[in-house]
C-alpha cells in the first residue's frame, strides 16, 4: 500500500493509473486487470458509441469490483473548406491506391455523441471519469458529481490546471510533453504548451490545491517515486502497458512499441488533425512535405480511418497511427498486474536506496 491523496479518495491501493488510450488499447481486460492488481484501469472511451461504451462498462464489471475510470473527449466542432478537403482527398488516395481500397470514400465526420456518453457514464455510475482536449460544461460536471463520480481533467500547462480546479475538478492530470498520443492542450497553440513533465509537474502542484496526477515518459517505478517527490499524487502511465498481452493494440503496433528507442517518436497531426506523439512513420514523413492546410479534429480523423484500418489488416505499421511516448526503452510485454507490482516494488527499493545513501548536510 501507498497511501496518497489520490489512493485516499479513488480508494485504491497503489498510485498508479494505467492511461486511458482509445482506439483499441486499454480493452476491459486490461482495465480491470490494472484495477485488480490495485491501481486504477482506465478505458479510452472517446471513440466508442453510446451502446459500445455501456457494454465496455458491463465487461470491466464482470471482471473486477474494484473502482476504474471511463475517459472523454471534450467535443470540438471545427468547419473546413471544401477546398482543403478536396486537397486532402487527392492526396490520401495515394495511399488508397496502394492499400488496394475505394477513392474518394464517403467520410461520415461527425463523432459520437458527447451527451450520450456522458449519459452511459451517469446510468452506469461509473467510479471515476476524466476528460481530455477541453473543458465539458458547467452542468455536465456538476450531474456527473452529484452522482457520486470523481471527475478528473487534463491539463498541459499551468493555467489550464487552474481553469480545471475551477471548473470543480477533483484532480488534474499533468500531461508532460513527453507522453504519448494526443495532447490535451485546449488553451494556447500546442507548441507553446510542450512542457515537460520534470518541469510542469511541480509547477501544477504549486498553483492548483487539488491532487495532480503526473503524466508523460514515466515508465517504471523511479518514474513513480519522481513524481511523487516533484508533487504529484499519483502517476498516469499509457505507454507502458501497451505491449502487455491485455493490450489491444494491433500485434505490429505492440512489436514496434517493443523495439524502438527514446528518440523514435515525433508530434503529428497528420492522422487526426489535432497533435499527438507517436512513433514516426513513413505517413507522418510524407505529411510533413504536404502543402496544404490539414483539416482540424475531428474531420481529418475521419478522412485517414479507412487507411488507418486498411494498413492494419495489411500488417502495414508504416500508415497506421503507433501513439507512444519518450519512454519506448522502458517498454515490456509483461502483464499488466506484473507492471503494477513490479514498479511498486522498484519504487520501495529507489526509496530505500535514496535513504540508505543518505540525505545529510554534512
Ligand atoms: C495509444 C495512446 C492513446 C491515448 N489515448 C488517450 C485518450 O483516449 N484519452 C486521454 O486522456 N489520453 C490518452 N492518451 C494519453 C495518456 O493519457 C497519457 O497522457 C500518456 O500515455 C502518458 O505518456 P506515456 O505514454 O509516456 O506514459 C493516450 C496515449 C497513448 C499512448
Amino acid at each position: 500500500m501507498l497511501e496518497t491523496a489520490v489512493t485516499n479518495k479513488l480508494k485504491i491501493r497503489y498510485p498508479i493509473f494505467q492511461a486511458p488510450m482509445a482506439g483499441g488499447p486499454t480493452t476491459p481486460e486490461l482495465v480491470a486487470a490494472v484495477s485488480n492488481a490495485g491501481g486504477l484501469g482506465n478505458l479510452g472511451a472517446g471513440y466508442l458509441a453510446p451502446e459500445q461504451l455501456r457494454t465496455a462498462i458491463q465487461e470491466i464489471r464482470k471482471q473486477t469490483d474494484r473502482p476504474f475510470g471511463v475517459n472523454l473527449f471534450v467535443p470540438e466542432e471545427p468547419t473546413e473548406s471544401e477546398e482543403t478537403i478536396t486537397r486532402m482527398t487527392d492526396f490520401l488516395n495515394f495511399y488508397r491506391e496502394e492499400l488496394g481500397i475505394p477513392k474518394n470514400p464517403l467520410i461520415q465526420t461527425s463523432s459520437e455523441s458527447f451527451e450520450e456518453q456522458v449519459q452511459v457514464l451517469l446510468d452506469e455510475k461509473v467510479p471515476v471519469c476524466s476528460f481530455t482536449f477541453g473543458i465539458p460544461p458547467q452542468d455536465v460536471i456538476r450531474a456527473i458529481k452529484q452522482n457520486g463520480t470523481v471527475v478528473i481533467g487534463t491539463a498541459t500547462t499551468v493555467e489550464e490546471a487552474k481553469r480545471w480546479e475551477a471548473a470543480g475538478a477533483d484532480a488534474v492530470v499533468a500531461q508532460g510533453s513527453e507522453a504519448g498520443g494526443h495532447r490535451g492542450t485546449f488553451l494556447k497553440s500546442v507548441s507553446q504548451s510542450l512542457i515537460g513533465t520534470m518541469a510542469l509537474v511541480p509547477q501544477v502542484a504549486d498553483h492548483v490545491s487539488i491532487p495532480v496526477i503526473a503524466s508523460g515518459g514515466i515508465m517504471d517505478g523511479r518514474g513513480l517515486v519522481a513524481s511523487l517527490v516533484l508533487g504529484a499524487s499519483a502517476v498516469q502511465m499509457g505507454t507502458a502497458f501497451l505491449a502487455c498481452p491485455e493490450s489491444g493494440a494491433h500485434a505490429a503496433y505492440k512489436q514496434k512499441i517493443l523495439l524502438e528507442t527514446e528518440d523514435a517518436t515525433g508530434i503529428t497531426s497528420a492522422y487526426s488533425g489535432k497533435a499527438a506523439r507517436g512513433i514516426q512513420t513513413a505517413f507522418m514523413n510524407d505529411m510533413e512535405h504536404y502543402t496544404g492546410d490539414i483539416p482540424g479534429y475531428p474531420i481529418q480523423n475521419a478522412m485517414t480511418r479507412d487507411i488507418r484500418h486498411a494498413a492494419a489488416k495489411a500488417n502495414n505499421p508504416e500508415y497506421m497511427s503507433l501513439w507512444a511516448g519518450q519512454g519506448l526503452r522502458l517498454a515490456s510485454d509483461r502483464t499488466a498486474a506484473k507492471i503494477v507490482e513490479q514498479t511498486m516494488k522498484q519504487a520501495r527499493t529507489e526509496v530505500k536506496r535514496i535513504a540508505l545513501h543518505g540525505m545529510n548536510d554534512d
